[in-house]
C-alpha cells in the first residue's frame, strides 16, 4: 500500500489551551500553584507516613502508595504543559507523546485500583473489624499493591506498542493538553479499529471491574453502618471512610464525565476539563482531604515539620 504518501510526522502540537490566548497567564499560575500544592502536600504525606511507626498499617500503606502515585501522574503532563503555555510553543516531539501516552495511563490506572484497594481495607475495618488484623495480613497488603503495580506497568505497554506502530502522516493537531489516547487514534492514517476495541475492552476491565468493587464496598459499608443503632456510633463508622469517599466521588465524577460525553468536537473542552479535576486538581486535593480530617496523620505531620524547623536552625 501506498508507502510513499506515509511521509511520518515528527512532532505533535497540543492545542488544548491555546484556544484561550488573554487567559495564559492565568493558567499557567493556577497549574503551577495546583502542581506545586500537590507536589508538597502529597510529599508531606509520604514523610509523615514513613516516619511514623503508628501509621504502619495497612490504610496508610495504601495511602502513601496513592500520595507517590499521585505526585507521578501530574508529573507525566503538567512541566511539559506549563514549559509549553511559558514559551508559547505547543510542540511535543513523536516520542514524547508516545511516553506520555505510557506514563498517564499507568499512573491513571494504578490512582483507580488504589482507590478500590482502599474501598475493600475500608469494607473489612467496619464490617468485619474483629477479623481485620487476620484478613489484613502483610501478606495479603503487599500483594493488594503489588497486582495493580504490575497491571498498571503491562498495560499501558500494550497500548503504547499498538501506538507505535500506527502513521501519522499529516494532521498533527491534538486538542487537548497531553497526548491522550482518544484525540490521538483520530489523528492516524492506519486502521485504528484495534486499538480502538482494545481501548474499549481495557477501559471497560480497569474502569468497571474496580468501580464495580468499590460500589459494592460502599454498599455493604452503608447497610453495615445503618444497622448500628446509636447515631453516634453510625457518625464514627462513617468518620473513618468520609475522605476516601469524597475522593472516590470527585475521582469517578470527572472519569464518568469523560467517557459518557458523546465525543463531538464540542465535547473536547468538557473533555479537557474532566482531565484537569483528574489528573491535576484531585491529585493536589487527595493530601488537604486526608490530612484535614484526620487526627493521627496530622500528628505525625506535626512532627515532621517541628523536625524540619530544627534541623533547618
Ligand atoms: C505501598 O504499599 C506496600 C504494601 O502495603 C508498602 O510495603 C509500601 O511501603 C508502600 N509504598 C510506599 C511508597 O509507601
Amino acid at each position: 500500500m501506498g508507502k510513499e504518501n506515509q511521509t511520518s510526522i515528527s512532532e505533535f502540537l497540543l492545542l488544548g489551551f491555546s484556544a484561550w490566548p488573554e487567559q495564559q497567564a492565568l493558567l499557567f499560575a493556577l497549574f503551577l500553584c495546583l502542581y506545586v500544592a500537590g507536589l508538597f502536600g502529597n510529599l508531606f504525606i509520604l514523610l509523615a507516613i514513613g516516619s511514623d511507626h503508628h501509621l504502619h498499617i495497612p490504610m496508610y500503606f495504601f495511602l502513601a502508595n496513592l500520595s507517590l502515585v499521585d505526585i507521578c501522574l501530574p508529573s507525566a503532563t503538567v512541566p511539559k504543559m506549563l514549559c509549553n503555555i511559558q514559551t508559547q510553543t505547543w510542540s511535543i516531539s513523536y516520542s514524547g507523546c508516545l511516553v506520555q501516552v505510557y506514563f498517564c495511563v499507568m499512573f491513571a490506572n494504578m490512582d483507580n485500583f488504589l482507590l478500590t484497594v482502599m474501598a475493600y481495607d475500608r469494607y473489612v475495618a467496619i464490617c468485619h473489624p474483629l477479623h481485620y488484623s487476620t484478613i489484613m495480613t502483610p501478606r495479603r497488603c503487599a500483594s493488594l499493591v503489588a497486582v495493580p503495580w504490575v497491571t498498571a506497568i503491562l498495560n499501558p505497554l500494550l497500548h503504547t506498542l499498538l501506538m507505535a506502530r500506527l502513521h501519522f502522516c499529516s494532521d498533527n493537531v491534538i486538542h487537548h493538553f497531553f497526548c491522550d489516547i482518544n484525540s490521538l487514534l483520530p489523528l492516524s492514517c492506519s486502521d485504528t479499529s484495534l486499538n480502538q476495541l482494545m481501548v474499549l475492552v481495557v477501559v471497560g476491565l480497569i474502569f468497571v471491574v474496580p468501580s464495580g468493587c468499590i460500589l459494592a464496598s460502599y454498599s455493604l459499608i452503608i447497610s453495615a453502618v445503618m444497622k448500628i443503632p446509636s447515631n453516634q456510633g453510625k457518625l464514627k463508622a462513617f468518620s473513618t471512610c468520609g475522605s476516601h469517599l469524597a475522593l472516590v466521588i470527585l475521582f469517578y465524577g470527572a472519569i464518568i464525565g469523560i467517557y459518557m460525553s458523546p465525543t463531538s468536537n464540542h465535547s473536547t473542552d468538557k473533555d479537557m476539563a474532566a482531565s484537569v479535576i483528574f489528573m491535576i486538581v484531585a491529585p493536589a486535593l487527595n493530601p488537604f482531604i486526608y490530612s484535614l480530617r484526620n487526627n493521627e496523620l496530622k500528628g505525625a505531620l506535626k512532627k515532621v515539620l517541628c523536625q524540619s524547623k530544627i534541623l533547618s536552625q
